[in-house]
């Protein structure tokens, strides 16, 4: 399913207002830190300086961690109880204003840390004022901008998770019919269209792991190293870590602050999901082209084309193919706003949001696209049977024959195998039709129940070795995953 709109990780941004007053004129200085200048910034200076635009979408990992620092402040006895309770309370308006749509985001109020905090203020007075005690933003953002990670790493490993079980459910109904497997796309031995599928489920469980590990690094809190330094007032860190439900605080105040690394992480396991997404969208296109003639997908997941009537084309695979640009193009965008900056925090980082939010939005459409292509494509099992033994797919077969039966080093039965080959070409025949004379030719120990091995029932049953492609294994391996997935998504398998 795809990220709830205005679920915990946001509203796709709104559109800001853009700057009203012409580059260069004055406008009045920042409320919140505008003590020490005389006038205010530029148009072009607010414009650029404003990150409220998309950082509104941290609100409410924002309020979090500004409730879990004003609780934490109250109990080191450095905010009173009356005050503690009005920001709190403060807060939770705010919440509801933002939820309902009635928060009017500033531009001039720069980014959504200083908004929240303005309207607190706004609302209850000098105890607003107290709340940025033994805090800033660096450390605000640095630990508002982990919680929204986390909660996307848990929104997205349950779409792979979703996208596997649909998966293993149509590896499970196609365990024992076989298709051509490719190498270099050519034809080259023939494997059960579950056995294929379920080689995704096996990337997708590696992408799984990738998001966990990313998620066991991030889950430490910055809160609580402030500007770079520290502070001076006597807080608790440990208690805002585990308020906020992570595993310890930081230990490092200039690492806390300037460190981006979770993101990177984040983006890099989304790319690679993402890549594993591609090459599955490009199997499905290739798949329903009228010369695979594999799958068919329904109305449902296809479009037509203005001109030619007879179009049904799979746009759905293409996108998700596509979308890999954006999504490693994100990768590779922080990775170059991050490169040789210098401790602590510099206000490039301030690039680190876009490129998560939006390969996120990509990432979980991609993934919700792809599970609803999964369930809806039909399987066209005779023309895949039919193409399965076709190209000399079973040769192989032939080849360990020699070598089981005839005794033969592998490396001679390849080369028996291969002349049998040509001379099948030349005849325009498959294998199994060669006359056996001519197979008595090229090997006088070929018998005429060679021939059984080369059908390719016989060909992908044999193939029994582990993770092998025959049906007997597909179908246990797409048992156990059913089974381990049902577990932990809670959904059923459904086809
Ligand atoms: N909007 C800023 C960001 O996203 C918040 C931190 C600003 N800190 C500062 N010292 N200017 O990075």
């Amino acid at each position: 399913m795809p990220l709830e709109e205005d679920g915990a990780l946001g509203q796709p941004p709104r559109q800001v207002e853009a700057v009203a007053a012409p580059a260069g004129a004055p406008a009045v200085a920042n409320a919140q830190w505008g003590g020490r200048f005389a006038a205010g910034p530029a148009a072009i200076m607010q414009e650029i300086n404003a990150s409220i635009g998309f950082d509104q979408r941290l609100w409410r990992q924002d309020l979090r961690g500004s409730k879990a620092h004003a609780r934490m402040l109250e109990q080191a006895g450095i905010l009173d109880a009356v005050d503690a309770a009005a920001i709190r309370d403060g807060l939770d308006a705010i919440g509801a204003e933002i939820e309902a749509g009635r928060f009017v985001f500033e531009t001039a109020l720069e980014d959504i840390h200083m908004n929240i905090e303005a309207r607190l203020s706004e609302r209850i007075g000098e105890a607003g004022k107290r709340l940025h005690t033994a805090r800033s933003r660096n450390d605000q953002v640095a630990t508002d901008f982990r919680l929204w990670v986390r909660d996307a790493i848990d929104g997205i490993d349950a779409q792979v998770a979703a996208l596997m079980l649909s998966l293993a459910a149509r590896a499970q109904e196609h365990a024992a019919d076989p298709m051509p497997g490719f190498t270099h796309l050519q034809t080259a031995q023939p494997v059960t269209f579950g056995h294929h599928l379920l080689a995704y489920v096996e990337m997708l469980a590696r992408d799984r792991g990738r998001l966990a590990d990313t998620r066991r690094r991030l889950n430490e809190c910055p809160l609580g190293s402030a500007a770079l330094a520290g502070t001076s007032f006597p807080i608790d860190r440990s208690l805002t870590a585990s308020l906020l439900g992570f595993d310890r605080p930081t230990q490092n105040s200039l690492d806390a602050v300037s460190d981006r690394d979770f993101a990177l992480e984040y983006l890099s396991a989304l790319s690679i999901l993402s890549v594993h997404l591609s090459r599955l969208a490009e199997e499905i296109v290739t798949w329903c082209s009228a010369p695979f003639g594999f799958i068919r997908l329904s109305d449902a997941f296809t479009t037509g084309s203005s001109i030619m009537p007879q179009k049904r084309n799979p746009d759905a695979a293409e996108l998700t193919r596509a979308k890999t640009g954006r999504i490693v193009g994100a990768l590779v965008g922080l990775l170059t706003v991050m490169k040789g900056l210098p401790l602590a925090y510099a206000k490039d980082m301030q690039e680190d949001k876009e490129p998560v939010f939006q390969a996120t939005d990509a990432a979980a459409l991609c993934l919700a696209a792809m599970d609803g292509m999964v369930r809806d494509l039909v399987a066209r099992t005779d023309r895949m049977r039919a193409l399965a033994g076709s190209g000399y797919s079973t040769a192989t077969d032939l080849a360990d024959w020699l070598v089981r039966v005839l005794k033969l080093p592998f490396r001679d039965a390849h080369h028996v195998t291969g002349r049998l080959v040509g001379r099948a070409e030349a005849l325009g025949v498959e294998l199994a039709d060669l006359p056996l004379e001519t197979m008595q030719a090229e090997h006088p120990g070929i018998t005429a129940d060679m021939v059984a091995v080369l059908t390719v029932d016989a060909s992908i049953a044999s193939r029994t070795s582990e993770g092998g492609t025959a049906p007997a294994n597909v179908a246990a391996q797409a048992a156990r995953w059913i089974e381990r997935l049902q577990n932990q998504t809670g959904a059923t398998a459904c086809t």
